[in-house]
C-alpha cells in the first residue's frame, strides 16, 4: 500500500464496487479516521493502492460530493468535508427571492383562509383525555378508526410522524445507505432531493405524464436495482398529476418483479380531488405510504400518518423510542376531532373545492393565452417557460413570486419551468395568466451579437 489513506480505507472496504468504497470512506469520515479537510490521494494513485479501477472511484468521489463528504478544492484535490452540514440546498434555491411580492406565488402553501379553525377541535380536548404518561400507545384511539375510513389500502399498521417529510427522513434513513440508488419522479419535490444527497443517496429522475410516472422508463430503471422508488400519488408537486388506478397498478405489477420498496408521498391530503390511490393495493408488503395533513389542516399541526409493512414500521418505532418517542398525542387528539367532525369535513370539501376552482380557471385562463399546462389537481401549476431566470425576473417585476423550476428537475441542465401556486390565485385571474404567459414566452438574453 502506498498510500496512507488507502490503508485506512482498504481496512474498511467490505465491498469492493463503487458503493462499498463510497461506504468505507464514509465509515472512516465517522469514525474520525479521515478528518475534516484530509486531502485525498489522485484518483489513479488511489485505485492503484486499492486494485479497483479508476472508474470506480471516481463514480464513488461523486456519491460523496454529492453527500458532501467530500470536495473538491481545486489545485489542492479533493479534501474530505466531515464537519459540513448537508442542508436544504435546493429548497432554498426553488423559495430564494429578493424582494416581497403584492402576489407571492412561489410558497405551493395551502391559503390560510381555506384552513378550517381549529378552536372548535381544541375545546374539545379535556384533561381526562390527555394523555400525561410516556406509556401509553403511541397512537390515540379514534385515530385508526378515522384513518382507515379512506385509507387506499387494507393495513393495520401505522404510524403517526411529524409531517410528510418527518416521514420520508425516517423512512429513507431506515432503508437508505450512501452508494444506493433510488428513483424518483422528474420533476420531484426538492427537499426530497435534498435529502437523498444528504444520505448520499443516487436519484434516477422518471418523467412523469398525464397519469403519473411513466412506466417503460421506470421498467428500464430498475434494471438498476434501486433500494426504493418514490412516488407522489396525487396532486404531485409541482406538476399536479394524480396517478390513475391503472398506472398505479402498472407500477406495481413492475415493482413486483424486483426488491424494490414504493414511498408514497400524498402530500396534498384531503384537499386533492382525485380518490386515495397506493400501489400498496397490489403489493403491501413492499409499499411505504405517507399522508400529510398539513394542506388540509395546517402545516403547523406537523402531523402526517403513514402505513407500511410490519418490519419497516415495527423498526421505525422501535428507533423512534431511541429518540422523539412518539408524536404529541395532544395534537393527535385535534387531528381525530378534525378529521369525525361534520364541520370540519364540510370545511375541508369546500376547501378542496376552492383549490380545484381557481386551478382550472388559471389553467384555462393560461390556455387562451397559448400556454399548455398538466395535471388536474392540487395547489400549483408547472409552468413551461423558456428561461427560468427570465421569466422570474419578469414577474417579479409585476410583483408576482413564483419557484425556480431547476431545484424540482432530476436532470442538471433544465430550466425551462417555474412553479406557480394556483391555489393562491384568488382573484384578477386573467391579468396573472397574461403576465404568466409574457413571462412564459421570454428568451434567454443571448449578448450582445
Ligand atoms: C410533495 C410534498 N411532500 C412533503 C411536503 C411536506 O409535508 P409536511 O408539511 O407534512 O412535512 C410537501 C409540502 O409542500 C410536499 O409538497
Amino acid at each position: 500500500m502506498v498510500t496512507k489513506v488507502g490503508e485506512v480505507i482498504a481496512d474498511r472496504l467490505v465491498e469492493r464496487t463503487s458503493r462499498g468504497l463510497a461506504t468505507a470512506v464514509s465509515t472512516a469520515v465517522g469514525d474520525g479516521s479521515l478528518a475534516d479537510g484530509t486531502r485525498l490521494p489522485p484518483i489513479r494513485l488511489l485505485a492503484s493502492d486499492l486494485a479497483l479501477s479508476p472508474s470506480t472511484v471516481s463514480a464513488a468521489w461523486r456519491t460523496l460530493a454529492a453527500a458532501r463528504v467530500l470536495r473538491s478544492d481545486g489545485r489542492r484535490g479533493t479534501v474530505v468535508t466531515a464537519h459540513a452540514t448537508p442542508g436544504p440546498v435546493r429548497y432554498r434555491r426553488a423559495l430564494e427571492h429578493s424582494s416581497s411580492f403584492n402576489l407571492d406565488l412561489s410558497t405551493g402553501m395551502p391559503d390560510p383562509d381555506l384552513l378550517p379553525d381549529l378552536g372548535e377541535a381544541l375545546s374539545t380536548l379535556h384533561r381526562g383525555g390527555v394523555s400525561g404518561s410516556y406509556l401509553d400507545d403511541p397512537i390515540v384511539p379514534g385515530l385508526l378508526e378515522a384513518l382507515s375510513r379512506d385509507w387506499p389500502y387494507d393495513t393495520s399498521e401505522f404510524m403517526i410522524v411529524d409531517g410528510a417529510m418527518d416521514a420520508l427522513d425516517q423512512v429513507s434513513a431506515h432503508l437508505l445507505r450512501v452508494g444506493d440508488t433510488v428513483v424518483v419522479e422528474n420533476p420531484s419535490f426538492p427537499p426530497l432531493l435534498d435529502l437523498l444527497d444528504a444520505l448520499g443517496v443516487r436519484h434516477v429522475g422518471i418523467d412523469v405524464d398525464e397519469e403519473g410516472m411513466m412506466p417503460s422508463p421506470f421498467a428500464e430503471a430498475l434494471t438498476r436495482h434501486p433500494r426504493a422508488v418514490f412516488l407522489q400519488p396525487r396532486a404531485h408537486n409541482p406538476t399536479g398529476v394524480s396517478m390513475s388506478v391503472a398506472r398505479a397498478h402498472a407500477l406495481a405489477r413492475l415493482a413486483a418483479t424486483h426488491s424494490v420498496v414504493v414511498i408514497e408521498d400524498d402530500s396534498a391530503g384531503s384537499v386533492a380531488v382525485a380518490d386515495p390511490v397506493s400501489l400498496g393495493r397490489w403489493i403491501p408488503s413492499r409499499t411505504v405510504h405517507v399522508r400529510s395533513f398539513s394542506k388540509s389542516y395546517g402545516p403547523d399541526l406537523r402531523l402526517a400518518a403513514l402505513s407500511g409493512p410490519h418490519e419497516i414500521v415495527d423498526a421505525l418505532r422501535e428507533r423512534r423510542l431511541l429518540g422523539q418517542g412518539w408524536t404529541s398525542r395532544l395534537l393527535q387528539g385535534v387531528l381525530v376531532e378534525l378529521l369525525t367532525q361534520p364541520s370540519t369535513r364540510r370545511h375541508v370539501a369546500r376547501a378542496r373545492a376552492t383549490y380545484a376552482a381557481r386551478r382550472r380557471a388559471l389553467r384555462a385562463a393560461l390556455e387562451r393565452e397559448g400556454v399548455s399546462t398538466m395535471g388536474d389537481d392540487g395547489l400549483n401549476i408547472w409552468l413551461p417557460v423558456h428561461d427560468e431566470t427570465s421569466a422570474l425576473i419578469a414577474l417579479a417585476s409585476h410583483g408576482i413570486g413564483a419557484a425556480a423550476g431547476s431545484p424540482f428537475s432530476t436532470r442538471s441542465e433544465s430550466a425551462s419551468h417555474i412553479r406557480v401556486t394556483a391555489g393562491l390565485v384568488t382573484r384578477d385571474v386573467a391579468t396573472v395568466a397574461h403576465q404568466l404567459a409574457d413571462a412564459a414566452m421570454i428568451r434567454p438574453y443571448a449578448g450582445p451579437r
